[in-house]
Order: C-alpha cells, then sequence, then structure tokens
C-alpha cells in the first residue's frame, strides 16, 4: 500500500525567548521538548522546519543586575548566553539557530515595525507620570518601588500588588514608597511615553478575527474573550499599550525620540524574527522572501502566563506592519514537581544540569514529560515515583523489551540475517504500520500522551505475541529454528516500526536502532514497509538502562550547604552586600571638639563633632552625637580626637536630644566576657569631612 505523501510544509517555529538573567530551568527544558517533539515529528515527514529562539536580553531588570555584577548588559548576556548549549545539547533540543533581542537584526526589525505602525495612525504620545529615583536618576519599574500596601497596611510591598491580601493598585498609591535600588523616596515625576493603540477600532476588529481564526486552543480563546468585553464606559475592553521606557535603560532606541526605549516587550517577540533572519543570513536563505510567502505556517510555543502578549499584542503588531501573522500560538500550562508550583525565577528543586551531571538519561525526561503533555495548557506535574514507574514499566519494560527478548538470537542463530515473519507475525506488524497516520495526528495535536500511549498499546501487543511464542522456548528446540527465526524477526521489524513512532521523542535511542538495525535515518515513511528479509543487522546492545531510586534521590537531594564561616571574633559574619550596599553608608572623618556625660544616663556620652560642615552663615556646624560608650571613656579623653562618623544616617530623636549620626567603635559580641569599647581613630593626617570608603 503506497499512501500519497502529505503536502510539503514550510514552518518557522518558536519558543519563547527566555530573559538572560538566569540559568533555564525545568520549565524552560518542558517547554523546549514540547515544541521539539512536535518539530521533529515534522521533518520525519520531510517537511521543512526552521526552529529557532533566542536570548530575551532587554529591560530594566537585566541592567539592574549586570550593574551589580558589576558588568555591561552586553557582558552580562553574553555570559548567561555561553551556559545554554549545555542545556540544550543535553536535552537533544534541535534549534536551528539561537539568537539574541540584542543583536542587530533586532534593533533593526522592531525599528522598521514601529515606523510601520506610526505611519499606520497606531502610536500616540502621552505624558505620564511616574515614580523617580532621584538618587538613581531612573524612572522605576513597578517591581522596584516597595512600601506599605495602600489595603491592608503590610510593610514591604511591591509596586503593583500586595502579596499579603492580594491587592492590585498603582505604584503611586504605596504607603510611604521607596526605592528598592536606593532606599530614596521616589518622586512624581511626568514623562513623555508612546503607546500602541490597541484600543483602536481597526485593532479591535482584526483581533476578533485572528483570535477566531484557529489559531488557538478552545481554552484559550475562552479566556480571551474575556478581554474584550466592552467596559462600562463603551471602550472596547482593550486598552492602548505602554511600549516606551526613559534612559537610562537597557533596549532599542525608538527612533525620531531621543532618550527613549522600546519596553521589552515590544522588541522581545520581534526577536523571533531577527533569530530567523539571522539564521537565513548564515545558512544563504531569503528571509524576506520566507516570510513573504503565505505557506510558511508560523507557530510559537509559550506558557499561559504570556498569552495576552502573544494573542492580542503580538499579531496586532504583526498584521499592521503589513507581516504575516502567527498560524498557532500554542500554549501550554505551568509545571510543577509534586504539585509544587516553581517560582518564574527561582525554578523548583528539579535542577535540569543536576539532572544531567548525574548522568540520568534525557530521553527518560522527553519521555515522562511527552507522556504527560496532552496539547491543552493544564499544570503538568513531575512526580519521581510516577517518574521510575512510567519510564522503567512502559519505556524500558515494554518498548525496549521487545528488542531485548528476540535480538540476541538473530545475531547468535541467524548471523544477524532477518526473516520473513510468519502470517501471525505479519498481521501484527500490519496493525502496527497501521497506527502510523493516527500516531502522526495526535504529535500534530501536540497531544504526545496520546501518541505515546498508542504506541505503548501497541508494544503491549508484541509482547503479547511474544508471551505467546515464547522465543527462549522454541531456541531449545532445534526443529523450532524456522519458528524462532521468524518469531523473532517479526519482533525486530515491529520493534524498527515503534521505533520510527518514537523517534520524535527519543531521538538519540533511536539513532542507535538506526546504527544497529544498519538503517538509513528512519522518515515516517519508513513505518509502512519492513527490511527485506535476509537484511543483516548488527549485535545487540541494550539500549537503555532502567531509572534508580538512588538517582531521583540524589536530583532531589537538598543542596550542600554553603560552609559556614567560623565567626569572627565570636560573632558570625552579616550576610552578604554588594559594593553599592556598602556605597551607601556615608562615614566620614569627624574630630570631637566637645565631649560631655549625658544627666539622668550612665551609658550615654554627649558629643559634638566637626565632619566639616558649615552652617548658612559660613560657620562652623558642630553635630550632635550620643554614643554608649560612657562605661568606657572618660569624657576629656576624648575630647580633641578624630574619629569616624555615619554621616547620612536618619537623625534619631532621643530622650536627651537630637542624635544626628554615629560615631564607630569596636567591642566584643559578649561584653561580660570580654568587656571594652574601642572607638575608631583615623590614622594622623586626615582631616574632618574626608569621606571613609
Ligand atoms: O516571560 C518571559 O520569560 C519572556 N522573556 C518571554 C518572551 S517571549 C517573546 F516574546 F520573546
Ligand atoms: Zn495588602
Amino acid at each position: 500500500m503506497t499512501a500519497t505523501p502529505p503536502p510539503h510544509r514550510c514552518l518557522f517555529v518558536t519558543t519563547a525567548l527566555p530573559y538572560a538573567n538566569g540559568k533555564f530551568h525545568i520549565g524552560h527544558i518542558m517547554e523546549y521538548i514540547q515544541a521539539d517533539i512536535w518539530v521533529r515529528a515534522l521533518r520525519m515527514h520531510g517537511h521543512e522546519v526552521h526552529f529557532v529562539c533566542a536570548d530575551d536580553a532587554h529591560g530594566a531588570p537585566i541592567m539592574i543586575a549586570a550593574e551589580k555584577a558589576g558588568l555591561t548588559p552586553q557582558a552580562f548576556v553574553a555570559q548567561i548566553a555561553s551556559g545554554r548549549q549545555a542545556y540544550l545539547d543535553g536535552f537533544a533540543i534541535s534549534f536551528d539557530n539561537w539568537h539574541s533581542t540584542d543583536g542587530p537584526e533586532n534593533h533593526e526589525l522592531a525599528q522598521r515595525i514601529y515606523l510601520a505602525l506610526r505611519d499606520n495612525g497606531l502610536i500616540a504620545q502621552r505624558t505620564i507620570e511616574q515614580f523617580f529615583d532621584p538618587d538613581k536618576g531612573m524612572f522605576l519599574p513597578d517591581r522596584f518601588i516597595k512600601g506599605g500596601c495602600p489595603r491592608c497596611g503590610a510593610p514591604d510591598q511591591y509596586g503593583d500588588s500586595c502579596e499579603a491580601c492580594g491587592a492590585v493598585y498603582a505604584p503611586t498609591e504605596l504607603r510611604d514608597p521607596r526605592s528598592v535600588l536606593s532606599g530614596a523616596t521616589p518622586q512624581l515625576r511626568q514623562s513623555e511615553h508612546f503607546f500602541f493603540r490597541l484600543s483602536d477600532p481597526r485593532c479591535v476588529a482584526f483581533l476578533q478575527q485572528w483570535t477566531q481564526s484557529g489559531a488557538l486552543q478552545p481554552e484559550v480563546l475562552n479566556k480571551i474573550k474575556e478581554w474584550f468585553v466592552p467596559q462600562d464606559d463603551g471602550s472596547s475592553g482593550l486598552s492602548d499599550w505602554d511600549i516606551s521606557r526613559d534612559a537610562p535603560y537597557f533596549g532599542i532606541e525608538i527612533p525620531d525620540a531621543p532618550g527613549k526605549y522600546f519596553y521589552v516587550w515590544l522588541d522581545a517577540p520581534i526577536g523571533y524574527l531577527a533569530s530567523l533572519k539571522n539564521y537565513c543570513d548564515k545558512t544563504g536563505r531569503d528571509f524576506e522572501a520566507l516570510m513573504a510567502d503565505p505557506r510558511t505556517e508560523q507557530v510559537h510555543f509559550i506558557g499561559k502566563d504570556i498569552t495576552y502578549f502573544h494573542t492580542l499584542f503580538w499579531p496586532a503588531m504583526l498584521h499592521f506592519s503589513g507581516r504575516k501573522t502567527p498560524n498557532t500560538v500554542h500554549v501550554h500550562g505551568f509545571l510543577t514537581v509534586s504539585g509544587e508550583k516553581m517560582s518564574k525565577s527561582r525554578g523548583t528543586g528539579l535542577d535540569p544540569m543536576r539532572y544531567l551531571q548525574l548522568d540520568m538519561n534525557p530521553e527518560w525526561l522527553r519521555y515522562y514529560l511527552g507522556a504527560k503533555l496532552n496539547g491543552r495548557n493544564e499544570d503538568v506535574d513531575f512526580n519521581p515515583d510516577d517518574f521510575l514507574a512510567r519510564v522503567n514499566a512502559d519505556l524500558v519494560g515494554k518498548y525496549v523489551n521487545i528488542a531485548a527478548r528476540s535480538a540476541g538470537f538473530i545475531s547468535k542463530r541467524f548471523d544477524g540475517a532477518l526473516a520473513q515473519p510468519d502470517t501471525e507475525g505479519s498481521a501484527l506488524l500490519q496493525q502496527l504500520q497501521g497506527a502510523a497516520a493516527r500516531v502522526a495526528a495526535h504529535y500534530e495535536g501536540r497531544d504526545t500522551a496520546r501518541a505515546l500511549r498508542d504506541i505503548m498499546q501497541l508494544a503491549d501487543q508484541v509482547n503479547e505475541y511474544v508471551d505467546r511464542h515464547k522465543p527462549w522456548e522454541l531456541a531449545k528446540q532445534s526443529e523450532q529454528q524456522q519458528a524462532l527465526h521468524a518469531v523473532c524477526s517479526t519482533c525486530v521489524a515491529c520493534f524498527r516500526v515503534l521505533t520510527v513512532y518514537l523517534k520524535p521523542v527519543l531521538p538519540q535511542l533511536a539513532q542507535r536502532v538506526e546504527q544497529w538495525l544498519g538503517v538509513a535515518p528512519l522518515s515516517w515513511q519508513d513505518a509502512g514497509h519492513a527490511l527485506p528479509s535476509g537484511h543483516r543487522i548488527g549485535p545487540y546492545q541494550h539500549l537503555m538502562q532502567r531509572v534508580q531510586t538512588s538517582q531521583l534521590e540524589a536530583l532531589f537531594a537538598p543542596a550542600e550547604p554553603a560552609p559556614v564561616a567560623p565567626p569572627l571574633g565570636g560573632e558570625a559574619l552579616a550576610a552578604e552586600i554588594g559594593i553599592d550596599a556598602f556605597a551607601a553608608v556615608d562615614l566620614r572623618v569627624a574630630r570631637i571638639v566637645q565631649c560631655e556625660r549625658v544627666q539622668g544616663s550612665t551609658k550615654l556620652l554627649r558629643l559634638m563633632l566637626d565632619a566639616g560642615e558649615q552652617d548658612d552663615s559660613g560657620q562652623p556646624r558642630l553635630r550632635q552625637v550620643f554614643s554608649g560608650i560612657a562605661s568606657a571613656y572618660d569624657p576629656t579623653q576624648l575630647q580633641g580626637r578624630l574619629t569616624v562618623l555615619v554621616a547620612n544616617l536618619a537623625p534619631r530623636r532621643m530622650k536627651f536630644g537630637l542624635s544626628e549620626g554615629m560615631v564607630l567603635a569596636a567591642s566584643a559580641a559578649d561584653t561580660k566576657a570580654s568587656p571594652g569599647i574601642f572607638v575608631l581613630n583615623p590614622d594622623s593626617g586626615a582631616t574632618p569631612g574626608m569621606r571613609v570608603r
């Protein structure tokens, strides 16, 4: 039976671009595995698939992280990028290209797309009020402002929502807001921002139509419908989108708007195109022609948290800049580990690099996640016991076992040559072959769970055939050698068909099978015919080990605790701080001009300090500081001495008056065991007002 080959398809497939501020976590790897299985299945049909990704390099958090690390944002991002390949190779993810949104292609494409939107009348300019950090000289993203929740009063809440009561608000509503970066009180300042006019009736009409075009899963479409619900004021429900940020910002400059940058989420999806263009340029393909061809299918795999960006902003940006819109945006759920949600930035207890370093087989994970992903956007749970059971019982126990039970006889008894299957074997083989279109359709619909379930059911049938014919018994009877040959050849033929079906999930194992069978890389079509009798296969070597409990224990074992530093002078070292935190403390040399006991206090001395300051009339200004050193010093001892003052400490009102700073002194943690207080004294030559750094 020869089936007509499906029409040739050309596809452009992406996964979401990960932020370039951290290593991959297991959530990234799950998405890549899902997309990779889909892509590999299509490639096996002979379709042309360009599968690309990139680092999402821009934005304030990355700029700030780079500054903290003492690197330029470019160097910081490059460092993160250099760690990517080990994961991709490790889990056999077959991207054709990995690029960066900070590449020249993205700068150019983002500006071109923006200008086309502007020419189309879809960019508006508006003045907005936003918090500005006067110390850092920058506008603050909501996440970099903290303060008291305006609803429940919980302290230390982010500028967009309260973790204590769940309230959502604007940062301007926080009580006592402060900048997370500098601690300064932010100031409200006005700034010109650019908006993408999503509320424009043209956008609304286009998106109504595009979202219903079949690009989305039904459950996703349902959710999106809520976003279109008209508001009380008669507006469409879609709001204009603020796409600009003020300098300093790590991003792409907005044309004709000095000091303005595209908000990271504007240029990030354009990074899909930029990575494809970079790939086309490297491989001699015509990017513009590829993307202008209506037959090119554009497919994005994303997580459900970024649906809004990909189903509203992104298609509208593409459409109104005269470009192809996505054919499919495929949304998956989150990955939990033993039921536990993971943090987007920190990941979970399942560290994919640790998995690889423990020499755990990457195809176990590909199989396990594949068996759980069903094409809907439900969450997926990684459960260690379930993982062990499914891999060992199904993958090894059912599929690999077919080869393990039969292949040895072919090499030992029949010199590696295959025979015709017997009648029953032929019928079985045909049944397996008949599943090709069905299994392909499950892969196409991203229902890998269904595909793998069907494949395992076929494997069950083959194992039942083996159980009925018992090759190990046939092997003991000299008159049954022909039967043995036919049964084992049937098994190898069936195993080969199952390998075709499993190859999108298990590409490395399939390659070893191809070597063993002495065949070219298996394509989907190869399921439709068997190897000729007389074909010689190589000696069988076991194809896959079982998962050991000890491996899973090691995978989830708590990380080695950081070595505890021996206490210094009987006191543990305080938590590490960055240079910024240290620089925030302004230490100055000060002269103790006056010193006296405080009436009513046995502990305090009152110091009058000259830190090189002057009052409005140009007279030296002295600061009053109360210091708890009366037990150690007679006031006359200190008069005239130099010391070190914490000059920017907030003044504190005490019973005896205002204390405007603090002088530095050393003491043991346990002053009873080791009494004494020792005021710091700079070396001679220092003068009042000098900064201590
Ligand atoms: O949510 C995220 O991790 C983003 N970095 C995804 C960007 S996807 C695309 F738009 F680039
Ligand atoms: Zn609250």
